[in-house]
């Protein structure tokens, strides 16, 4: 009978406990293993805070967002100084304490960084990507993302209409890290005029003779959504810096929304309930056959898995000739650049 381990780590996003049913679920029902749940991502492992992870505990979490084992941050291979203690050490050592037969870390870009490492150190892992960013080099798509694009759609339907009573425009800020593709999509979803993100370049001076070409042509009002990694200063947000900018060009009255964690929270959508629990099976399956030192990805229709080492340090970040990239242009969409 095998043993496995499970954590979820980095930001957390909607889907989490679906994968974790998935993984769980599978283990138990299908194959009869055990399954040790660890809390708060690789912290846990050094802490030794983890508990056995019951099919009862299992139940009713699908629907659940966040994550009921707890996530953080850590980054157990980051050395903060010189007395820090021998993180991987500790990680290896209750690894093999618990009798471990493989680890799964379901995270974003930053998790599977680890992820490898461990792997290289001789731990079998397994990693499945989650993020709202849909960053994660090798997939097709990450679960956390069409949940968040449906609250991020949601925001900029509710946007138009107080837009449209005030005559307004309206500058509303995406997350995504250094990827725009929740504000692509969701700005294509959401109708919006202006979309920045941040692998395109951007003229403040283009935009704002955009918007005021709008106004002159008698559009009550205007949605730019913008992604929160786009070029601009530091200890500012991009919305803030952008609505101040449209402002002071234009004269047209400005707001802005900062969605922030909202777009992480709550339950997850249909398409990532059904794509965790795909990831969180598919991996489990990989486990039972031994073959580790995988992450876990969806191709097309299919669910398959590539080698955790692939992964290492690349980021998928929107290509410029990405077919909605040239549709949005053809609908006279303002991605940053000339009129
Ligand atoms: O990686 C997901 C993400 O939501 C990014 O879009 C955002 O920049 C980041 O997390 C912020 O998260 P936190 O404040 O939890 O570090």
């Amino acid at each position: 009978m095998k043993k496995i381990g499970v954590l979820t780590a980095g930001g957390d996003c909607p889907g989490l406990n679906a994968a974790i049913r998935g993984v769980g679920k599978t283990a138990i029902v299908k194959y009869g293993m055990e399954v040790i749940g660890i809390a708060d991502g690789f912290l846990g492992l050094i802490n030794k805070d983890y508990f056995p992870l019951k099919e009862e505990m299992l139940s009713g979490i699908l629907t659940l967002g966040g994550t009921i084992l707890g996530t953080s941050r850590e980054k157990p291979f980051k050395k903060t100084g010189p007395l820090s203690i021998d993180k991987p050490k500790l990680i290896n050592e209750h690894y093999k304490e618990l009798g471990l037969d493989c680890l799964v870390c379901i995270g974003g870009n930053g998790t599977m960084k680890t992820a490898t490492r461990l792997a290289k150190e001789g731990l079998n892992i397994i990693g499945i990507p989650k993020t709202i960013d849909n960053d994660v080099w090798g997939t097709d798509q990450t679960f956390g993302f069409d949940s968040a694009l449906g609250i991020c759609t949601d925001a900029i339907d509710r946007l138009h209409s107080t837009a449209n009573s005030h005559k307004r425009i309206m500058v509303i800020e995406i997350m995504g890290h250094d990827a725009g593709w929740l504000t692509l999509y969701a700005g294509m979803a959401g109708g919006g005029d202006v979309i920045l993100i941040p692998e395109l370049d951007y003229d403040i001076d283009a935009v704002c003779n955009y918007l005021m070409e709008r106004a002159r042509k008698k559009k009550a009002y205007s949605i730019v959504v913008v992604a929160e990694g786009i070029k601009h200063p530091k200890k500012r947000s991009a919305a803030s810096y952008i609505s101040e900018k449209i402002e002071e060009n234009t004269g047209l009255e400005t707001r802005k929304t900062i969605l922030g964690y909202i777009q992480r929270g709550g339950s997850p959508s249909p398409m990532d309930r059904i794509l965790a629990s795909r990831f969180g099976a598919y991996a489990v399956d990989l486990i039972a056959k031994g073959d580790y030192g995988k992450m876990v990805i969806k191709k097309g229709e299919k669910t398959k898995d590539i080698p955790l080492s692939k992964v290492g340090n690349k980021l998928r970040i929107v290509p410029h000739n990405h077919s909605l990239i040239s549709k949005a242009r053809g609908l006279d969409v303002c991605l940053g650049g000339k009129i």
